[in-house]
């Protein structure tokens, strides 16, 4: 566990969270729960900010929505100044209604829809990141109907694939996002964007990965941008002023993932506009607006899910199942692509870890696990498990499968809890059924 101020044990060996005791959190609101550590969300928030203007580079650190979103987290991250990336009507309209300054916002997304791009005109939002021909002929026709110039960025694939322990760097990319900046696909988009009368062309967007620990590949993603941004401003005559270079960086989800500490964001943003400072030297040009897109970042290990323990089941010499209350409907990442979380026993977390476990949801489905071969304390029908980092991409790419209830979330901090989503209703299930 990554422990921190604000994630620790406490001295009857229970999880705190916020300075609030698992088990109260439990009784007050119930499992499954999503537990977000407000504190740190906070902190992650200032890192970010604080790098960027300690580096004296003007420029804007915008949350990726999609990690989790709802008006909670668009209340916290304008605190703090953030920007935000959204990718559908649903994130705008969740941010709109958050009072989120639209100003703040930029669209991503590879199909966007008419109905979309022209709620994201009607609210006069920062930047359309465009990712196609399609979307560009698109939106300058919306907007020539609206007599409206929008401000765009292109995304780019700079041929730089991040891994979570690797870089690989490629002549071509293969991707549903962007334009190829190695085989010439993003010249001649560069070129028919420039035709189109209704749409002002600023800069440049990446994304490279995600989970990335090692900033080198994003060295090498400012390099490639700002060399490209360069040849852009000089063959193709247009004046860029805008440099996005996505998301990505890592956050400890379980071994052999390095415990990152807030020094350790700090370090990815310098080394962003260090390399930026270098080439904005070397190539001679105006430093660029500087964006940065972290999601999971500044959400991810802020979240814990704490869940119930029902049936305890051992099949001998094979293997044993603890089976929580909840599992694929509200973290799918197991099911998905075999992500790896730990887990605890947050009651009992002085114990003695002397079984493994495999850690089954309650959905209908056997590949619905949450964690396999976790050791843990001998666990009984009853006991409370957490599971850790578990902020993005969980309440975010919740379901209702087999209707099963999204749960609630609750904010913590400074040992006061508060319901910042509640849990669905069984009468929310059935409220669009005609
Ligand atoms: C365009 C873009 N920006 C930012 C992000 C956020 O990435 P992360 O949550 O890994 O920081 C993503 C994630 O997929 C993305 O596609």
């Amino acid at each position: 566990m990554n422990q921190r101020d604000t994630l620790k044990v406490n001295n009857e060996g229970i999880l705190e969270i916020g300075g609030i005791p698992a088990d109260v959190l439990v009784k007050d609101y119930g499992t499954p729960l999503y537990v977000i550590d407000q504190t740190h969300v906070e902190n992650m928030c200032k890192t970010f900010v604080d790098a960027l203007n300690n580096n004296q580079i003007n420029g804007m650190i915008c949350y990726a929505s999609k990690a989790f979103c709802n008006k909670y987290i668009y209340e916290v991250i304008n605190k703090y100044n953030l920007g935000a990336d959204v990718v559908s009507i649903g994130e705008l309209y969740t941010a709109l209604k958050a009072n989120f300054p639209a100003n703040k916002l930029i669209f991503h997304g590879n199909n966007k829809l008419e109905e979309e791009i022209n709620f994201a005109l009607d609210n006069k939002i920062k930047y359309f990141v465009i990712d196609s021909y399609y979307e560009l002929e698109l939106l300058d026709k919306l907007c020539q109907e609206k007599e409206y110039v929008q401000d765009v960025l292109i995304r780019v694939n700079p041929g730089v694939e991040a891994h979570t322990h690797h870089y690989i760097q490629t002549a071509k990319t293969d991707s549903k996002f962007g334009f190829s900046l190695d085989n010439g696909d993003c010249d001649l988009f560069i070129k028919r964007v420039k035709d189109c009368k209704n749409v002002n062309l600023v800069g440049l967007h990446c994304h490279i990965g995600s989970q990335i620990f090692e900033s080198k590949s994003f060295e090498i993603a400012v390099d490639k941008m700002t060399d490209y941004y360069k040849k852009c401003n000089d063959e193709f005559n247009v004046k860029f002023s805008v440099l996005d270079v996505g998301g990505g960086f890592g956050i400890y989800y379980s071994h052999p993932d390095p415990k990152m500490t807030y020094n350790d964001y700090t370090n990815y943003v310098d080394v962003i506009c260090n390399t930026l400072k270098r080439k904005v030297q070397q190539l001679n040009i105006q430093m660029p607006y500087l964006i940065l897109e972290p999601g999971r970042s500044i959400i991810g290990e802020a979240g814990i899910t704490l869940y119930k323990v029902g049936s305890v089941k051992s099949i001998k010499d094979v293997k044993n199942y603890i089976a929580i209350d909840g599992g694929m409907f509200d973290n799918p990442r197991f099911a998905l692509y075999q992500a790896k979380y730990s887990v605890v026993a947050a009651t009992k977390m002085n114990d003695v870890c002397t079984t493994k476990y495999s850690i089954a949801g309650k959905c209908c489905e056997s590949g619905d696990l949450i964690a396999e071969n976790v050791e843990l304390p001998n666990m009984q029908s009853g006991d409370l498990v957490a599971v850790l980092s578990t902020g993005a991409y969980n309440y975010s790419m919740a379901s209702n499968y087999n209707r099963n209830l999204i749960p609630a979330v609750v904010s913590v901090k400074n040992g006061v809890s508060r319901i910042v989503v509640k849990k669905q209703t069984l009468e929310d299930l059935i409220k669009n059924d005609v």
